[in-house]
């Protein structure tokens, strides 16, 4: 209910607070601190996203909230805290990680997430389900961005991506705190703007969330394209390797949904050769003959015909047949 509610926000808001502090002010947060700046994080970043180190000890936030009179039952419900296996006590949740306080739009921190300082699994943990906290229902540093219908939000994986586009003055960054965007994330994304840029990992998981990332931004009437980057990259290796202008150009290049299927249609192919520019064909109509918009598939149908040098009709005459094989 509602006291509950309120209690655990200021239990996360403590908490958070906690853990910046040992980021900042102590001995032990140094490990944190030399982690940052090793990637790149200045001090302004560390404060704007209230960053935070959590010890490696299994007890350093009981003993800390023991301290300030607070039940360490609704620790449990916010998840920062976990009932050993013997009943016997609880420990951290989040050890030796660097702590991202996670908001939602009305900058209630609602929970966290944790990136492994030294190695371990999992790299990433975030806080479970609690009654504040859905991760599918929120995105990291929504509450940051400008509300504007005409300013594109940038859609990443990870926290550190945001965190790092921010920092480069791409303050439309936002997280999908991991790869599967759902439909109320892009709900809430409309809220802000008209326009998303889908910037996810350019591996495998990244490519296929992508595509169906931009389905169900589509589905919410935003407008949608996707910026890829090198094989293997993510948005804060690249930013980093090439550059806040080369990011920007990357932003300026960004491909809408079908451009972006045509593009992976032709991966691996060799369109100057017949056998790669048929494979191509086949690939590109089922593409083009997705397309419902009888306008814009004429303008894409062009393209892809101009492109292949072949005459549009044989292309038009492919998508009839696979709409109405019987034909
Ligand atoms: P990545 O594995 O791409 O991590 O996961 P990253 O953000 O590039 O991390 P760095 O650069 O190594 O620090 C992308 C996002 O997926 C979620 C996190 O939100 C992460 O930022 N994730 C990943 C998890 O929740 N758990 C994991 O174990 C890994
Ligand atoms: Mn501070
Ligand atoms: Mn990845
Ligand atoms: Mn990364
Ligand atoms: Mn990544």
């Amino acid at each position: 209910d509602f006291q509950q509610r309120r209690e655990q926000l200021r239990i996360n808001k403590l908490a958070a607070r906690f853990y910046h502090n040992i980021l900042l002010n102590t001995r032990e947060g140094r490990r944190g601190l030399e982690y940052l700046t090793k990637r790149g994080i200045k001090p302004e970043t560390i404060e704007r996203f209230q960053l935070g180190y959590a010890l490696p000890a299994w007890d350093g936030l009981i003993k800390y909230f023991g301290s300030q009179g607070i039940d360490i039952k609704d620790l449990q419900k916010v998840g920062l805290v976990i009932p050993r296996k013997d009943n016997r006590g609880y420990y951290d949740r989040f050890r030796d990680r660097i702590m991202f306080p996670i908001e939602d739009v009305t900058k209630n921190i609602i929970g966290f997430g944790g990136r492994i300082v030294g190695v371990g699994e999992p790299k990433y943990l975030n806080s479970p389900e609690t009654p504040v906290f859905s991760k599918g229902e929120n995105l990291y540093a929504l509450s940051m961005i400008k509300k504007d219908p005409e300013l594109d939000a940038i859609v990443v994986e990870g926290y550190m991506d945001c965190i790092s586009l921010q920092q480069n003055g791409f303050t439309q960054a936002v997280a999908s705190l991991g790869t599967a965007l759902t439909q109320k994330q892009a709900r809430l994304l409309k809220k802000y703007t008209n326009g998303v840029i889908l910037a996810y990992d350019a591996d495998s998981a990244g490519q296929t969330a992508t595509l169906r990332g931009m389905e169900i931004l589509a589905k919410e009437g935003l407008n949608v394209k996707v910026l890829s980057l090198p094989a293997g990259k993510d948005p804060d290796e690249f930013i980093r390797r090439k550059g806040r202008d080369a990011f920007r150009e990357q932003l300026t290049g960004a491909l809408d949904l079908v451009s972006y299927k045509l593009n992976l249609a032709k991966k691996g192919l060799d369109i100057q050769n017949s056998d790669g520019k048929l494979r191509f064909i086949k690939r590109a109509v089922e593409v083009l003959s997705e397309i419902e918009n009888e306008v814009e598939k004429e303008i894409y149908v062009q393209k892809t015909a101009t492109e292949l040098n072949i005459p549009v009709q044989v292309l038009k005459d492919e998508i009839k047949k696979r709409q109405f094989p019987n034909n």
